[in-house]
This record gives C-alpha cells, structure tokens and sequence, in this order.
C-alpha cells in the first residue's frame, strides 16, 4: 500500500500536472497495479525544459547560502518522511523494507553533502603574469540539466544528480525510470515543501513507449546543457552520439562486469561477508555488483564451501515480509536474463552449489533463487555481461598476473574486489585492475563522500565527493587589464 499524499502527476514550473494519457506502476512482487502516472511525450518534455530555462537565471543568482538552506530543508524532510519514502521504494521497487530504508538514508545524504558543498564552490585569482592584469577564475552552472534515472534505487539516484546539481545553481529536468517513478515524484514533493521555486525543478513520468520522444526533445533542446544519465551502456552510447549536436556535457554512469578476487592469503570469512554484501544487495541488481567471483586455488573449495553456505541461507521474499533478504526482481525481462545466463552457464560446464533455479513462492514469477555456480569460464555468457541478479559465478586461478588480465578483459570498469592481506600485492593489484572503483578488503563502497564512476564503457563523470559538483559546473576565466 502507498502511503495515501503519494503524488502521481508531472511537476511543471511549480504546478502538479497530466499529461495526455497515463501508464500503470506496478509491484515487482505481484505484478498488481500500485498507481498510474502521466505517460508523457515530447510537448511535456518541452514544455519542462521551458521552465526549468525560465527559472534558471534567477536561481543561479541566488546566494549559496540561500540554496544550501534550501538543500538542508529539503534534507530533513526526507530523513521525516523514511517511512514513507521506504514503503513507495519497496511497493514499486520490490526490495526488502530494511533496504528500503537504508536507500532513503544513503540518498538523503548526498542532499546534504551538497548543501554543505555548494557553500564551498570557490574560483582562483591567478598569480600576476602580466603587470597591470588581473586573472581571474569563476566556476558557473551549467544551465539546465536533465537527469535521467534508473529503477534499481529509485530514490538514491535521483538525489545524487539533483542535489549537485541544484547546489552549483543549475535548474533541472527529471525523467524517473518507468518502473520507479513513485519515488521521485514523492521527493519531488519534498523539494516543492522544503521551499524550492517553481520551475527549478521539473519532473516528468513516462512509459517505456513514450521515453525516447521525451529523452529526443531534451536531446534537441540547445537550452538543456548537461545530460546526467545512469542505466545501460547502449544507451548511454545513443545519449552521447545524440547530445553532441548541442555539445552538451554529459556525466554517464553505466553498465558493469564487476570482478571480486579473492587471493590465497586473504581473511576468508571477511571475503565471504563482502562478498555477500556486495553481490546480494538489492538481489543483485545493482551496477556495482560482483559479476565475476575470482578464487585462487589454495583456498577456492574452503571459499566455495563457506559461501554457498550463506547464498542457501539467504530468505526470499516480499518487501512486506520483514525476513526478506532477497526481493523479487525487477519484472520479467529481468528474471529471464538471468534464467538464460544460468542456463547458458549449465550448457558450458558450470556447476550449481546453491540455488539455480525461479523460486515460486506464490507472491508472483519474478523471483530468482540467490545462486552460486562453480567452474565457470570466460566463454559463459554472464562472464561477458552483467547478470543483474542474485547469482555469483566462481572461477578458478592459480596467479596474480593471470587474474588481473582476467579481471581487466572487459570492455567495462566501473566497480572492481579484491581481499589479500600482503600490502605490496594490495598496492600492486590496486593500481591494475582498470576500474574507477575499487574495492579492497571491503565489499560496501557507495558513500555521498567518495566520487563514485567508471573508466572504459562504464562512463564517465564522477558522482559524490567533492568531485561531484564539478559535472554541473563550468570554468570562466576573466582577465582584467589597464590596471597598472
Ligand atoms: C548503481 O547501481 O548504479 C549504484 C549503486 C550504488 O550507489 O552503490
């Protein structure tokens, strides 16, 4: 059940609106409808980019004081509504309440990480090169950013786009995923209750049909700047080959392959416990997400052991069941892939040691029994792409060099593991693997105060960290003369 002042309209220059038609949401547990939203085409999309255009100037003069205070309200409305804004993530989202509210938390604190950076923002007053000439450097907002967001944290995502971007002064247009768009709209509202003006920030909801008429209006708009996105990496291909006719900036944050190494001298059971926290979060739908389990020889039958030990304890279910640990996942396109990469898995050699197969609980066909395959190879499909879901396939090695090689063959690099306790190998591995993240004797990394993004086709911009706010900023060098 939503909570009842859920919104289900656009947000337009500071008005709640519809648009032509509407589509459904539903939950990813049951497949029943939970609310329908505007399904909106190209003239809404336009019509947001002209208030977000007309907001701008006014905006981007305010103080930073004043949009911090702005940002901070908007914070501590978020963190009073947990409740709430966990039980709309899980009834469209599926994932279990407590991650739920862990998601509402992790997203509330990018708003106020950038509440605290935009007070910060500084330019340079550059050393005298020439008598009588003063050289200065502004950083400025973009303009007007549009974001769009995927459905994995419905909430989390958003924020870490908007708040950076409303803290550099930027105005904004925002195309929540079409499964997920409960959540933002709710925050949305928050924002309008903290006290942001109308048009800063404009949101519209639309269905997977209607998406590219929305995303090609903004891609046209020469008054949208800067394309924040985050989802898969053909998109973000189409977003970057689309956008440069404007030369807009654009921050992508893409797919990953996401390998998690686990050497021989490495403190098994914390590898194990990283391994579960990075691989099951979310049912493993998340783009960080260990793809690809490494074991060195010495240790990989006591790892496999110790793992499918905890995979097979894992509680499916509901988000309405508080034991829940691994929720449904997405919808059924979802469920199939994974399905197709164990059984491609099965075909080539691999073998199952918990899980491998649907779960049918009753709720609804989009669970996944958590899974763990051993003697898994670079010839199996889910070696290649990202799986999206509750299964960890484990491969075998024997050498350092050979794993980081191994680990570095994908034309991904967002997110990369590894557990070893010899602190030359930590330095030497570290520095390898061609990721923008990674790992070390840690399986949870995401937090608003480090920069979090890819290298290779994982992306690029930096999202968080006082990094983050550089995406919506540019540089204006000013030079003054006939001061001398
Ligand atoms: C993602 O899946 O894209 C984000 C995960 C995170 O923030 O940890």
């Amino acid at each position: 059940m939503l909570p009842i002042q859920t919104p289900t309209q656009n947000h337009i220059a500071g008005i709640w609106c519809d648009s032509r038609a509407r589509f459904d949401v539903t939950d990813p547990a049951t497949g029943n409808v939970v609310a329908s939203v505007p399904d909106s085409d190209a003239d809404d999309a336009r019509r947001a980019a002209d208030a977000a255009a007309a907001a701008f100037p006014a905006w981007s003069r305010r103080t930073a004081r004043e949009r911090a205070q702005i940002l901070k309200r908007w914070h501590a409305l978020i963190v009073a509504s947990e409740a709430d804004l966990a039980r709309i993530i899980s009834a469209e989202q599926g994932k279990p309440m407590h991650e739920s509210v862990g998601e509402v938390r992790y997203g509330a604190s990018y708003v106020e990480w950038f509440a605290e950076e935009a007070t910060r923002i500084c330019g340079d007053v550059v050393a005298e090169a020439v008598p009588g000439r003063k050289m200065l450097v502004l950083r400025e907002p973009v303009g007007v950013v549009a974001a769009i967001t995927p459905w994995n944290f419905p909430l989390a995502m958003i924020a870490r786009k908007i708040a950076p971007a409303l803290a550099a002064g930027c105005t904004v247009v925002a195309k929540p995923a079409e499964d997920t768009p409960l959540t933002a709209l709710a925050l949305v509202r928050l924002a309008e209750q903290a006290g942001l003006p109308g048009g800063v920030l404009n949101i519209v909801t639309a269905s997977r049909e209607n998406t590219p008429a929305v995303v090609d209006a903004w891609l046209a708009d020469p008054r949208v700047r800067k394309i924040t996105f985050t989802g898969s990496t053909p998109v973000g291909k189409h977003l970057a080959r689309e956008s440069a006719g404007t030369l807009k900036k654009l921050s992508l944050e893409l797919g990953g392959n996401a390998p998690f190494i686990v050497f021989d001298d490495a403190d098994l059971d914390a590898a194990v416990e990283g391994l579960m926290a990075a691989k099951f979060r979310n049912g493993g739908q998340t783009c960080v997400c260990p793809n690809r389990v490494y074991v060195q020889d010495a240790v990989h039958d006591a790892f496999v052991d110790k793992l499918a030990a905890r995979v097979s304890a894992l509680h499916v279910g509901p988000a309405t069941e508080p034991a829940a640990q691994i929720g449904p996942m997405i919808n059924a396109r979802a469920v199939d892939k994974i399905e197709r990469h164990v059984r491609d898995a099965l075909r080539h050699g691999a073998r199952v040691v918990a899980g491998g197969e649907r779960v049918r609980t009753g709720d609804g066909p989009h669970y996944y029994a958590p899974t763990v395959l051993v003697d898994a190879t670079p010839a199996m499909a889910l070696a290649q792409e990202e799986t999206f879901g509750p299964v960890a396939p484990v491969f075998r090695f024997s050498h350092e060099d050979e794993v980081v090689r191994d680990a570095n063959d994908t034309p991904f690099g967002l997110a990369a593991y590894f557990y070893s306790r010899d602190v030359r190998r930590i330095w030497r591995v570290a520095q390898a693997l061609e990721t923008g993240i990674v790992g070390i004797n840690e399986g949870a990394l995401a937090s608003e105060a480090a920069p979090f993004g890819g290298v290779k086709e994982s992306g690029y911009g930096r999202e968080g960290s006082r990094h983050g706010l550089d995406d919506y900023m540019h540089t204006k060098y000013l030079c003054q003369g006939q001061l001398g």
